[in-house]
């Protein structure tokens, strides 16, 4: 299966995340150009120090997704320099649960809907006009399965991620037959170290890695995947 992005330009938001870091290094890998969106100058160093001779190949943009014109500067800025746009993931997004709809704080709430909303919003809304002009280009918005499975104290990230799912869906029908394709994809609990600190005593085996999510990813921005529009893809194996 050929899924190599030499030529290719990535814009990985939240690129230095749990996830995104290893959805950089995957696209790096690949031999993309990837743009990867930051907001600690030491989370790109550590990205830079792991891509090792790759990190030739890795641009860091510290911008706040969640800011349209800081977005769409951001976008601009790429085009500018590379001159296309052949995918973009968003990997930004946040949780915040446990907590009973009453007794959730209005201000958790709205950074949700920021985080795991917002974000997604502003990305394919710069992100969508450069790939209708090149006929060309993958969206991948990282959802949760909590967009379709609602439990108890999760309103409001089970709301947010279950409205980017939604967006996404009706992108995807706004865009169809341009050359441009769009798709969601489901996790449930990462082996990420924060999910590690977080659940000390949970089995680690059994939580797929970054890195396994990052390759179902890269396979959605590739062209083997061309046949792939509108999904929403669970990336949580049989855990
Ligand atoms: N981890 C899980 O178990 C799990 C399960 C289901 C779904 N997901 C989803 O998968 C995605 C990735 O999760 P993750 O575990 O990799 O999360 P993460 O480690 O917190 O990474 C998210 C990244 O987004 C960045 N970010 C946050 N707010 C931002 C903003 N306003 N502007 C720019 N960047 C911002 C974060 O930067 P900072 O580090 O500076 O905050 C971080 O690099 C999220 O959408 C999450 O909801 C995760």
């Amino acid at each position: 299966m050929n899924i190599s992005f030499s030529g290719k330009i990535v814009l990985v938001a939240g690129g230095t995340g749990g996830l995104g870091r290893a959805v950089s290094l995957a696209f790096l890998e690949e031999d993309a150009k990837v743009v990867a969106t930051y907001r600690h100058e030491e989370e790109f160093a550590a990205l830079q120090r792991a891509a090792g001779a790759k990190g030739v190949s890795l641009e860091g943009q510290r911008v706040d997704v969640t800011d349209e014109a800081a977005v769409v500067q951001l976008v601009d800025r790429i085009l500018a320099e590379h001159g296309r746009l052949d995918a973009m993931v968003n990997t930004v997004g946040g949780y915040a649960g446990g907590v009973k709809l009453w007794e959730l704080e209005s201000r958790v709430f709205e950074q949700m809907l920021t985080l795991n909303l917002r974000a997604g919003y502003a990305l394919s809304r710069a992100a969508i006009r450069p790939m209708l002009k090149q006929k060309h280009g993958a969206i991948v918005n990282v959802a949760a399965k909590a967009a379709l499975d609602h439990g108890a104290g999760a309103s409001a990230y089970a709301a947010s991620k279950a409205a980017a799912l939604a967006m996404m869906d009706s992108l995807a029908a706004d865009v169809k037959g341009s050359g441009v394709r769009v798709n969601s994809i489901l996790p449930s609990i990462i082996d990420t170290e924060v999910n590690r600190k977080a659940m000390p005593d949970a089995d680690f085996a059994t939580w797929p890695k970054p890195e396994n999510i990052a390759r179902v990813i890269l396979f959605l921005c590739s062209e083997e995947a061309r046949v792939i529009h509108g999904a929403a893809i669970p990336v949580y194996g049989d855990s």
